[in-house]
């Protein structure tokens, strides 16, 4: 079935990074985008070049190891943010520069004390600007969740006119329902003159919990991009988990997309990018937790057993783990204790099994897990009173 590519563009290494206690130096920077690059991602998001000389740096460094992927660097929309993007990404081959302003009432007014003609303006000159350097100008509505979609339409046409090759629409609160952001991309779709000729871009955070859905309502209304982060980290509650949109386009192929990544390297790029930022990821995350390949109770393991696909919707081996585990706890059942007394070498008989199976459980309830160790114990168990 022939499907439509969605561009993977990646920000742990700029709205990732920004998270308190997830700094990282240069050399660990150009560490992750290198493997980024190998993973596939469309876009590099290496960072906000005036915001610090370190910053600056790391995008500089980035852009000249990078083969593959384009890099992007943040700008606020003003010529001095612009001016250090550009010079930044000065070795890069694919460079890309990010630039915007907020459109939402509350941004309009508060954080601008302006108008929205007069954001308008400046939403245009900033594309401009950037497109003296570079050819790939990237805009992003600053909270365009909550900004009025008649309202975001102007701002879109102008900025298209302006040069821009990408818009970003970010829910920038995490505040949209799916229906709400997927409508908002499509009304922008319905209603932008020259719409057709840039790539719309979801850019969605997690307050709410649903930032893989709103991204995904976007790719189905009309949006060709996902601004995302590894193990979904970024301000607040996060951005989109790249894992998760990556793996949901690869499993529902009948949506008609597909995305250029190797989704083998996912679970190594999650524990690099957890143990370089020192950021633990939650043991039940989707796709790269511990836990999301591993069975415990007795009904699933039973399940698993007999047949990997009754429990599990994705080959552990697709996103790079070895096999699903089979947890032994007070909750498995004998098929499991059989299953994991064959893998260290005991092929036991029904009758063999309900003995141990006592002797397990009286294990089992006193600990949480019972483990390889706990099993040659209760064996010994076994074999002696035998
Ligand atoms: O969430 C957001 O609005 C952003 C923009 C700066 C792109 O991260
Ligand atoms: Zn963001």
């Amino acid at each position: 079935m022939k499907t439509e590519k969605i561009e993977i563009f990646d920000t742990t290494l700029r709205d990732g990074e920004q998270v308190p206690g997830c700094k990282l130096d240069k050399q660990q920077k150009l560490a992750i985008a290198q493997q980024l690059d190998e993973l596939g991602v469309d876009v590099i998001e290496a960072g906000f070049p005036i915001s610090s000389p370190g910053d600056f740096e790391a995008v500089q460094a980035i852009s000249k190891i990078v083969k593959n992927a384009k890099i992007c660097a943040l700008t606020r929309a003003n010529t001095k943010d612009i001016d250090s993007a550009a010079k930044a990404l000065e070795y890069a081959q694919k460079p890309r520069i990010h630039t915007g302003i907020g459109t939402s009432d509350s941004h309009i007014k508060y954080k601008f004390n302006s108008t929205q003609e007069a954001i308008i303006d400046r939403a245009a000159e900033a594309v401009a600007y950037a497109k003296k350097y570079v050819q790939d100008v990237e805009f992003y509505a600053e909270d365009a969740g909550r900004t009025d979609n008649a309202y975001l339409a102007k701002v879109c046409e102008a900025v298209i006119q302006a040069g821009a090759t990408v818009i970003n629409i970010p829910d920038t609160t995490g505040y949209c329902l799916p229906t709400n952001y997927g409508n908002k991309i499509k009304y922008l779709k319905e209603h932008v003159k020259g719409i057709d000729n840039i790539v719309l871009s979801c850019h969605c955070h997690n307050d709410l919990g649903m930032a893989t859905a709103n991204s995904i309502a976007g790719i189905i209304n009309g949006a060709r991009q996902i601004e995302c982060t590894i193990n979904g980290i970024g301000e607040r509650a996060g951005n989109t988990a790249l894992e998760e949109v990556v793996m949901i386009l690869k499993q529902h192929e009948d949506l008609g997309f597909h995305t250029d990544i190797n989704t083998t390297m996912l679970n190594h790029l999650s524990q690099l990018t957890s143990a370089t930022m020192g950021m633990i990821v939650q043991p039940n995350k989707a796709i790269v937790g511990s836990n999301a390949f591993a069975h415990s109770s007795g009904i699933h393991q039973d399940g698993v057993i007999k047949r990997r696909d009754t429990y599990e919707i994705i080959d552990p081996k697709d996103v790079g783990v070895d096999a699903s585990s089979i947890i032994l706890t007070a909750r498995s059942g004998r098929s499991a204790l059989a299953y994991r007394f064959k893998n260290i070498g005991y092929d036991v008989t029904k009758n063999e099994l309900d003995t141990l199976y006592d002797y397990f459980l009286g294990v089992a309830d006193t600990k949480k897990e019972v483990t390889e160790v706990d099993l040659y114990a209760i064996m010994n168990m076994y074999t002696q009173n035998r």
